[in-house]
């Protein structure tokens, strides 16, 4: 039995199965598999899905790691309930990414996948509820899992549960979208937990901003408790289970600056780094790293840099963008064609601009830590620019590591803003030719002047490391209960 149990969709270890049969283990890094360190880990345990046919075929010989149970759930129901409801309905709704002319449509198919993810969230909670000794704390995360803690509630009253939410949350009139029964649902199973935290103020926010507009007498959403006390969150009514308070807390995730100092200067980072150093032929770089994904914007920040180029000339030849765009979610359509549309555009910027020995952009789609921490060192502007983003962690990262120091152009979409803003070059996420001549400041943006800011952001970026991070929520969980 555990006493501090993790609940995520993507566990700290995955498995590939080899041609000839053997599996082969690789651990992940980020946040939580660096906040969980902090504990003992005799008296933890990580709850996971099986995501591929080299986890699955771990879990079917019993190979597993101390500490980590991945859970093998039905393939299609697996795919339904990540790539059809976590992925392409709330992922879209917490960042505000329909098409809204055609998009969503919720019917028959939609209720199918919907019944999946419920499936998928009930496998969870019923593994937590088997594994977490009596008063456990259990911090379940993301929106795969939103339903997670109200089903473990029911399962076992006497839990502690944390539920932190990764991404945005959805603005309300957003979340309306969804229908009736199916946000109740949602927001139901979120205020089973005794606490709910997100990276921003902004998105804790909107998530309580849903109650206000839901206030509609039917007794699940009873107002808010927004002041007065340390906490801030939900009181709710209910005629099954009676009342009571979620508390809402901000948990703004920072890096670890001397993990990350040390990863970013091994010998095969300084190696790609004088590789790197020649491809640009010793120009100055704008450097982005983001898994191609829609929110991340990558296409208007190639639209600006393009702008640049145009408007002023005088950057021709000295300049380099390093775009590194890895694949992600490439199950989904959009996600594929987005991905061959910011190959595209950079193919089109280097045919306009690019000379026999120039090419403006560089792009990389390959999954290559070790090239985007080299990228991160030789960065003298960092574009970060998503259209909304939970926090991104590369505006943290980029500071914390470059070599010389650099300039950091951010959207206010990111969650980041909040603690980067004042340091940062702010630019809105839709206005490319604000970008455009941010990335100019950026670029000739005094030495002494971009030195003190560095020094600012990454201690900004510091502030909250992970292991930090998640004893604070662990502490604020076992402090006493406003639950009936
Ligand atoms: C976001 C989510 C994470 C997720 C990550 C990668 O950052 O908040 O929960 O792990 O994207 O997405 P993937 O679908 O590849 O796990």
């Amino acid at each position: 039995m555990a006493s501090v149990l993790v609940a995520s969709n993507r566990g700290p270890v995955s498995y590939t199965l080899g041609d000839d049969g053997t599996l082969s283990s690789r651990r992940g890094g980020g946040g939580l598999v660096s906040g969980l360190s902090a504990v003992d880990s005799q008296d933890s345990l990580w709850v996971c899905a099986a995501l591929g046919d080299g986890d699955r075929e771990a879990v079917r010989r019993g190979v597993a790691e101390p500490g980590v149970r991945m859970l093998d759930i039905d393939p299609e129901v697996y795919s339904d309930a990540y790539n059809g409801i976590a992925n392409s309905v709330l992922w879209f709704l917490h960042h505000h990414l329909y098409d809204v002319p055609r998009e969503p449509v919720f019917d028959a198919d939609f209720r199918r996948r919907w019944a999946s993810y419920r499936a998928y969230n009930r496998a969870f909670a019923e593994t937590l509820a088997a594994e977490a000794a009596e008063g456990a704390a259990v911090l379940v995360q993301d929106y795969h899992l939103a339903l997670v803690p109200g089903m473990l509630r029911e399962l076992r009253p006497d839990l502690r549960i944390g539920h932190f939410t990764h991404t945005p949350w959805a603005s309300p009139e957003y979340l309306r979208m969804l229908p009736d029964d199916i946000a109740e649902e949602l927001l139901w199973g979120m205020l089973g937990a005794d606490e709910l935290g997100f990276h921003t103020w902004g998105w804790a926010s909107s998530f309580i901003g849903c109650f206000q507009q839901r206030e509609d007498g039917t007794g699940y959403a009873q107002g808010l408790w927004p002041s007065g006390d340390p906490w801030y969150g939900v009181e709710w009514r209910r005629h099954d289970t009676g009342k009571g308070r979620t508390r809402v807390q901000v948990y703004a995730l920072g890096v670890d600056g001397d993990d990350l100092r040390a990863l970013a200067h091994r010998p095969e980072v300084d190696a790609r780094l004088a590789r790197l150093r020649e491809e640009t032929g010793g120009r100055r770089t704008v450097v982005r790293v983001d898994r191609t994904e829609l929110s991340k914007n990558i296409l208007r920040g190639l639209l600006a840099y393009r702008e640049l180029l145009a408007t002023h000339p005088e950057w021709h030849d000295r300049v380099v963008h390093l775009a590194s765009a890895y694949p992600s979610r490439q199950d989904l359509e959009s996600y594929r064609a987005y991905t061959a549309s910011v190959v595209a555009l950079a193919e089109e910027i280097n045919a306009e601009f690019g000379t026999a020995d120039w090419q403006p952009v560089l792009v990389s789609v390959e999954d290559d830590f070790t090239r985007s921490l080299a990228a991160y060192r030789l960065a003298d502007v960092a574009l970060v620019n998503p259209v909304r983003d939970g926090m991104n962690l590369v505006a943290k990262e980029i500071p914390v590591v470059s070599d010389e120091g650099c300039a950091l152009v951010l959207s206010t979409g990111a969650g980041a803003h909040a603690e980067l803003g004042a340091d940062a070059l702010t630019v809105s996420p839709y206005d490319v030719s604000a970008t455009a001549e941010a990335l100019h400041r950026a670029l000739t943006m005094p030495p002494e002047e971009r030195a003190a800011r560095t020094a600012r952001l990454a201690a900004a970026a510091t502030a909250l490391p992970p292991q930090r991070w998640f004893l604070d929520q662990l502490e604020a969980l076992r402090s006493p209960s406003d639950r009936p």
